[in-house]
């Protein structure tokens, strides 16, 4: 399996890769062309410029079985970007062989490259991976000092 940067290109494959999750009820209640439609015109805003990063985790057979969204926040008062991790999955059937782990592995090499000061994410707090201390084991540390603010539009 290859780690590399995402192109226009892997949109449908995107697509399929996030209703086979069947983790979000939204996306169970849309047609397949509705989400292949947004998840063209998103990956084309994440590759328009520099300050999104996708990485797509390519089987040799050319299918895509996992994915890592970061977006670089340039902060007035640090030094570097902070890079937020939205976005991490892996194909059901193709978890716990490492993937994860290497693909967050790619976006710490690619925050130091950029003079990142610190990586962030928001962790849903019944999903398995949380449960499974996934994060901490891989460095990160939980805030206490800070609540995550939601504000629905
Ligand atoms: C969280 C996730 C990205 C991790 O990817 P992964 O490829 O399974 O990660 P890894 O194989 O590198 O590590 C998974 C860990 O769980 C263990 N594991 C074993 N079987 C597993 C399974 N079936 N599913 C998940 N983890 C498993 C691994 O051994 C490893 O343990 P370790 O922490 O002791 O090393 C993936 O499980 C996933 O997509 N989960 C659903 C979506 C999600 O929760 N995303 C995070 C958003 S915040």
């Amino acid at each position: 399996v290859t780690i590399r940067a995402a192109r226009s290109g892997d949109a449908a494959s995107l697509s399929s890769l996030l209703r086979g999750l069947e983790m979000f009820a939204r996306l169970r209640e849309e047609p397949a062309e509705t989400t292949a439609d947004r998840v063209g015109r998103h990956l084309d805003m994440c590759l328009r410029d520099e300050s999104h990063s996708v990485l797509v985790a390519e089987r040799v057979e050319g299918d895509l079985v996992g994915y890592v969204s970061v977006h670089w926040l340039p902060y007035l008062f640090f030094s570097g970007p902070e890079g937020f991790v939205s976005e991490l999955f892996i194909e059901a059937c193709h978890r716990g062989r490492g993937l994860g782990s290497r693909l967050l592995d790619a976006v710490v090499v690619e925050a130091r490259g950029r003079g990142c000061r610190r990586l962030s994410l928001a962790a849903v707090k019944d999903r398995e991976s949380y449960l499974r201390r996934f994060y901490p084991e891989r460095g990160w540390r939980e805030r206490a000092d800070m609540a995550l603010m939601m504000y629905d539009l």
